[in-house]
């Protein structure tokens, strides 16, 4: 038998560029508590949240997800032609297929980079810095674009108590590339599909089509089963992630959780007992809740507000609908 070829991958992989968009409406807590019998005072109690981001006239899934990229092109120093992939994390691209990704590989001015669409939800940003890693490492890509982009405001109902404060629009991205010593940790990753129903779609298409006055399907979710899972269960994944990157909590300098609840994101910075002086994220203030954006939204806010530098160490952990999750410590670009 004939012996195939190895691809010469690089010795390490590491995030090179981030960058990212925020949906331009401001949304004020008080402009959504009138339909759902709540307060201003309840969803920063229960949530964190003051404001979220929702997309304004002209804002489009597509053009959040290219200007994040854009931004992290310009901060690696790169250009689109340079790209070899284009990986996309979202569930709310409103076509089933050809991938979003496709567009904004032809947006950003790739020679034709292969460019898909990943389906983990809130934790597909987590999932792609993983592949992107990987891919990297094994010689399959030397340069990839990992965008975490939402437009959760259209498939929100805003009657619904239990969602309607709570997400939000925007988009994020890093490009990763080939580096001499690690900045991508080990990813920790699982799913629990026994879970399914706690966070998803009311309905799948079928039933939507099949309505008298159909509307997009929204998502619903069990709020509180999924906030005493993650408040639980997530500190475990992150330390053993810190683990698996060969470093204790001591050595951290940002905790950057997935955006769903300040009190989930407080429960498992407790939980994993984290000295004082890791900053961590809370973007959700003035984001809310954007799914597979909000991890790159908020080291990028980090990074602008000088709580993240270059260099530093963080925690990305990201979890939620599957109940899929993913956690690995980087190294800030
Ligand atoms: O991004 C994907 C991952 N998502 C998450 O991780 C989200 C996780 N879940 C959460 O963030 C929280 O569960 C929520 C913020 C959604 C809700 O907070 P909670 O502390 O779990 O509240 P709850 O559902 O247990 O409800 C507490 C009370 C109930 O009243 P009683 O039974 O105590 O009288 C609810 O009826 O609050 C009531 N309530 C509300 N009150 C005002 C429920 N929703 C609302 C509301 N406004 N919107």
């Amino acid at each position: 038998m004939v012996e195939l070829a190895r691809a010469p991958g690089a010795p390490a992989a590491r995030i090179l560029g981030l960058g990212s968009y925020r949906a331009s409406r401001v949304v004020p807590n008080s402009e959504i508590v009138g339909r759902i019998e709540s307060s201003d005072e309840w969803v920063q109690q229960r949530s964190g949240i003051k404001e979220r981001r929702w997309v304004a006239e002209g804002e489009t899934l597509r053009s959040m997800a290219v200007a994040a990229a854009e931004a992290a092109l310009q901060r690696a120093g790169l250009v689109g032609a340079q790209v070899d992939c284009v990986i996309v994390a979202t569930v709310t691209h409103m076509m089933q297929t050809p991938a979003l990704a496709t567009l904004v590989a032809l947006d950003i001015g790739t020679e034709q980079a292969a460019a898909f669409d990943i389906s983990a939800a809130c934790a597909g940003f987590c999932h792609g810095v993983s592949m992107a890693s990987d891919m990297v490492r094994a010689g399959s890509a030397a340069h990839v674009l990992v965008i975490g982009a939402e437009l959760l405001s259209e498939f929100t109902d805003p009657d619904d108590r239990g969602t309607a404060f709570i997400f939000s629009d925007g988009a994020g991205a890093i490009v990763v590339g080939p580096s001499e010593t690690p900045g991508i940790g080990p990813v920790v990753w699982g799913s629990d599909g026994a879970q399914y129903d706690l966070i998803r779609q009311r309905e799948d298409w079928r039933d939507v089509v099949r309505t008298d006055a159909p509307v997009v399907p929204h998502l619903v979710m069990q709020g509180n089963s999924v906030f005493r899972w993650a408040s639980f269960t997530m500190a475990k994944v992150g330390l053993e992630a810190v683990q698996r990157a060969g470093i204790t909590v001591d050595d951290l300098d940002c905790f950057v959780p997935h955006q769903a609840n300040n009190r989930i994101t407080d429960a498992m910075a407790r939980a994993m007992k984290l000295p004082d002086t890791v900053k961590i994220a809370r973007d959700i203030i003035e984001q809310g809740n954007s799914s597979a954006a909000s991890i790159p939204l908020a080291l990028d806010r980090m990074v602008a507000e000088g709580d993240a530098r270059s260099g530093d160490t963080a925690l990305l952990i990201a979890f939620g609908a599957g109940l899929a999750y993913a956690a690995q410590v980087v190294v800030v670009p």
